[in-house]
């Protein structure tokens, strides 16, 4: 895997920040189809990833591939409108190499998004599923070839509580407070991609403890332990997974299905950044 050294993520890190005055303190990951919120940063610079250092474009026509820098309800946030996936040909820490470069620009609480195909069969389309904990098998991780030393962490690192419990609970509470649908929490299972698994796999899935299914976020939230950031995920369910219905899946139903959301989508992502503002 390609080098990942401090020079570049720091270089990266003052490109963005030279562009803005704003000082984000929160980082927010749009995934496919769940990029409304985009619209509502306030004060906004908006930064091409093609313009940032050692960063990737994304190749993705649903991901604009823009860095938001600017405010959400008066919360200085730095937004991916699109992120970078292994199915484009990215390594995983190519994927993961934004948040790095968000640990040097100050940012500790990160909240990343996506689109997933819904294993758990007590989960229906268009369902909120907050991560609780995720399944990656055994290829290359973001980290392979590095020491985490260089993120101000350690090489060996701990994974038992990165989608926090207590954050999951905190969201939870606040978004149905203000009336919003219960949320589910559940395990992702972290798939490559670009074809969407075959029903034998959704079975193998299921067996081994997974409620849902995507193509990314794993590669982030990874880079995210490694750097002790506090971290949120947060899965729209865009379509129950391959066999579990008689019907064929296909990219166009996974936006559908986001774009039916996008208002509930909304407050939940306004609540969960007012939730974590209020961590220390
Ligand atoms: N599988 C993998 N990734 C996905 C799915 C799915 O069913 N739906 C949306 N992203």
């Amino acid at each position: 895997a390609k080098e990942m050294t401090y020079n570049q993520i720091k270089g990266s890190a003052e490109y963005i920040l030279a562009q803005t005055r704003v000082r984000p303190k929160i980082a927010l990951i749009l995934g496919s189809g769940l990029n409304p919120i985009a619209s509502e940063i306030e004060n906004a610079t908006r930064i091409p990833y093609k313009n940032i250092p050692r960063w990737n474009s994304t190749t993705n026509p649903d991901h604009e591939g823009v860095l938001i820098i600017g405010t959400l309800d008066k919360i200085p946030v730095a937004v991916m409108n699109g992120r970078l996936h292994q199915y484009e040909g990215n390594s995983m820490k190519e994927c993961a190499y934004p948040v790095a470069v968000f640990k040097a620009m100050g940012i500790e609480k990160i909240i990343v998004t996506n689109a997933a195909g819904g294993i758990n069969t007590d989960y229906r389309n268009g369902d909120f599923v907050l991560i609780s904990d995720h399944i990656k098998f055994f290829n290359e991780g973001p980290l392979t070839g590095e020491d985490a030393s260089i993120l101000g962490g350690n090489r060996f690192f701990d994974m038992s509580d990165t989608y926090s419990q207590y954050l999951r609970n905190r969201v939870a509470g606040a978004f149905e407070a203000e009336g919003g649908k219960k949320l589910q929490q559940g395990v992702y299972a972290y798939m490559p991609g670009p074809q969407f698994e075959t029903p034998a796999e959704i079975r193998m899935l299921r067996v081994l403890g997974a409620d849902v299914v995507g193509m990314s976020t794993v590669p982030e939230a990874i880079m995210a332990a490694a750097c002790n950031m506090k971290v949120l995920g947060i899965s729209v369910v865009s379509n129950m997974a391959a066999g579990v219905e008689n019907k064929k899946l296909s990219g166009a139903d996974v936006n559908e299905t986001c774009a039916s959301i996008k208002e509930d989508f909304k407050v939940l992502i306004h609540t969960a950044v007012k939730v974590l503002e209020e961590e220390n």
